[in-house]
């Protein structure tokens, strides 16, 4: 079938479509009710079908033949080790773990917190939440207590799972104390923690709070799976917004399974049996979908990779394991290409691989920046197909659909909307604009199976948030524009989300954290490119009267208060010290203005300014400036 033609059916009968993808999965019992719509044009799919997403993607594959087939290989530089897990040992493992979590009283619909590094047990954790029924919230490791005590109290989990330690190349990160702080500073206090102990730190334990995972697991004995309703919640997945608080992304497990089992074949063209590798934090969203379940729901073998793209040991570590697992399809976000790039810049370490069995690569998290994409594709020799998608939809909205008909590839696009997305440019009245035009990119409702339909206790910020904007669409809070060739390219946030290494911050927040600086009167924070990371945050602040800091001195103790605030991947280590901002005369700090100035770019100074001598004033600083890093 031809992708217009595909593309088509999803759009003329999306009931018919999705059905046909949902017979493909082992139902418990198949939904009568493939979708409704609700007063806000929102889709609910699947919602009464019975099932268990781990017994989809685990049980099943056993049950016909897949039992000997490697499901899960551990590949960990950081600490020399590796691992593989048949389908069998992976069932058997996510059913005792299962049967651990059902003794400490976890039932259908709980939450449990899952704070860990890239191990096999925090896939197995996932898994076995799921196969019980409950809801899990991976919270990255990178992120400091003040941001796992926000999850803590919004999500309010039974228990928490956590291990001794996470490894940064070669530090050693102890996770214990700082989920021993964020419980301190969280209202909501789970009752029981469960730490795996790791041999590269030893955790101390809270007495009658915290609990053994190795003991609580050797005593503990599978359980089956129980069955849920296609719209019961299998996750929450906290992302940053345009504020300090961060949104948990509820994702279904009907439509969820449905969608990740579809988009295997259709985008990434593996079936059972292929090596699929994402290389993502499970803390991501890329790594919720494609390294846990969506290769787990085809049954491919998935691979959980503790290390780096670069430094572990070298930036040959993305190759290294492509050649030595067989990977046919490599997912990863363009930041971890450039860092390749840079490391590896004729692609010598590349050469030293076999990399004969990969066929084609995938970026996604920000835009694949043309001159990495000609690197990747020039010296791999393989297709490199950029994807665009976010936390909130689960899977890609635009890609190039590999398992469908792979189309030429455009440098700076991402391609087509996949089925189920009617994607459309407006201007902020709701038109559409002309092809070649820049506009918010929007979502026509209903959004296809898996995309969110609330956020976690907060139904009013799902509607105010994404849907108020423009009636009738999900605002995606990116910009961009279509070609006459219908390409979809992505150009970047409209709001003020930003992009670091691949990592979803909001500039809002970091904003917050800067303000709370005794000696700074007011300040704002925006998006500098940086040619790694693509953004990098930038505080541009004044100080309060009377104040004599350094620059030097406050330079410091702004990237520690935004360290310990949110964690070490806002990568804060840039700030200005400005006399004044720009503001309009109703009191708007002239965010995008300032943005503009410091990455160089064309600027309009908006009529509305309040003073526009303010303009040259900062353009002298930034240009003087000493950079202090
Ligand atoms: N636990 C604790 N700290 C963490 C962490 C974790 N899980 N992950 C990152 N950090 C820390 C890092 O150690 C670093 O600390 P430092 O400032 O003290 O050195 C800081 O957070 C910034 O991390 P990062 O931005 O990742 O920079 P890096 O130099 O360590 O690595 C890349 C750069 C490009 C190699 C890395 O960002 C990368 O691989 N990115 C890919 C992102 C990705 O997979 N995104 C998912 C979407 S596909
Ligand atoms: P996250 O929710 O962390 O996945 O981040 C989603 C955001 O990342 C999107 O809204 C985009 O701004 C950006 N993004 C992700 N993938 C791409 C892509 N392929 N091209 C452009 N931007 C992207």
């Amino acid at each position: 079938m031809s992708y217009r033609e595909e593309y088509d059916r999803s759009m003329r009968d999306p009931a018919g479509f999705w059905r046909t993808q949902a017979e493909a999965l082992e139902w418990f019992t198949f939904p009568a009710d493939i979708v409704s719509i609700d007063d806000d044009g929102l889709g609910h799919w699947f919602a009464d079908g019975e099932m268990n997403t781990a017994y989809m993607a685990l049980d099943h594959h056993v049950k016909h033949g897949r039992g000997d087939q490697a499901a899960l290989i551990y590949d960990s530089p950081v600490t020399g080790t590796t691992a593989r897990y048949t389908y069998a040992e992976l069932t058997d493992a996510v059913a005792r773990t299962a049967g651990m979590l059902a003794t400490l009283g976890v039932t259908k619909g709980d939450r449990v917190i899952i704070y860990m590094p890239m191990i096999p047990e925090s896939v197995i954790a996932m898994l076995a939440v799921a196969r019980l029924g409950a809801v899990h919230s991976v919270v990255f490791g990178g992120f400091a207590p003040p941001e796992l005590a926000a999850r803590i109290d919004d999500a309010t989990p039974t228990v928490i799972l956590t291990a001794s330690c996470g490894i940064e190349i070669t530090r050693v990160i102890e996770y214990k104390p700082l989920v021993d702080r964020a419980i301190e500073l969280a209202a909501h206090k789970p009752a029981i923690c469960v730490v795996l102990q790791r041999p590269q730190a030893a955790a101390s334990m809270v007495e009658g709070r915290d609990r053994d995972w190795a003991t609580l697991l050797a005593a503990a004995s599978p359980v089956d799976c129980t069955p849920v309703k296609g719209s019961d919640p299998l996750y929450i997945l906290y992302t940053s917004g345009t504020t300090g608080k961060p949104k948990g992304v509820v994702r279904e497990n009907g439509g969820h399974a449905v969608a990740l089992h579809y988009s295997m074949k259709a985008i990434y063209n593996v079936e059972a049996g292929d090596v699929y590798w994402a290389a993502s934090d499970i803390g991501w969203v890329v790594g919720h979908s494609y390294t846990v379940y969506g290769p787990l729901l085809r049954g491919c073998t998935t691979i959980v990779y503790e290390g780096k793209p670069v430094m572990t040991p070298d930036a040959g570590a993305l190759w290294r394991v492509c050649a030595e697992y067989g990977v046919q399809a490599l997912f990863t976000a363009p930041t971890a290409f450039r860092a390749v790039k840079k490391e590896d810049p004729d692609a010598t370490l590349m050469k030293q691989h076999d990399l004969s069995a990969l066929q084609v690569i995938y970026s996604a998290g920000e835009r694949l920046d043309p001159p990495t994409e000609a690197w990747l594709t020039g010296h791999t020799g393989k297709p490199v197909v950029d994807h665009w998608w976010q936390t909130e939809t689960g899977w890609a909205i635009t890609a190039n659909l590999q398992g469908v008909e792979p189309m030429p590839i455009k440098a700076g696009s991402s391609t087509m909307p996949v089925p189920g997305f009617d994607v459309q440019i407006l201007d902020e009245n709701g038109q559409q604009m002309p092809r070649g035009t820049q506009g918010y990119i929007a979502l026509k409702l209903p959004l296809p199976p898996a995309c969110l339909n609330r956020i976690w206790g907060d139904p009013d910020r799902f509607r105010e948030g994404y849907l108020k904007f423009l009636l009738g669409y999900y605002t995606s809070g990116d910009g961009g524009y279509i070609d006459d060739d219908g390409y979809v390219f992505v150009m970047g946030r409209v709001d003020d989300v930003i992009n670091v290494a691949g990592h979803r911050l909001s500039t809002g927040e970091i904003e917050e954290v800067v303000a709370t600086h005794p000696d700074v009167a007011e300040c704002a924070v925006i998006a500098r490119d940086d040619a790694l990371k693509g953004q990098v945050p930038m505080g541009l602040v004044v100080l309060k009267a009377g104040v004599t800091v350094t620059d030097e001195v406050l330079q410091q103790q702004l990237i520690t208060r935004v360290r310990d605030t949110i964690g070490a991947i806002t990568c804060y280590k840039d700030t200005v010290i400005l006399a004044r901002l720009p503001k309009t005369r109703s009191g708007k700090t002239l965010r995008k203005t300032l943005a503009s100035i410091v990455n160089g770019k064309e600027y309009v100074v908006p009529s509305t300014i309040e003073d526009p001598g303010v303009i040259p004033e900062i353009v002298t600083i930034l240009q003087t400036r000493k950079v202090i890093a």
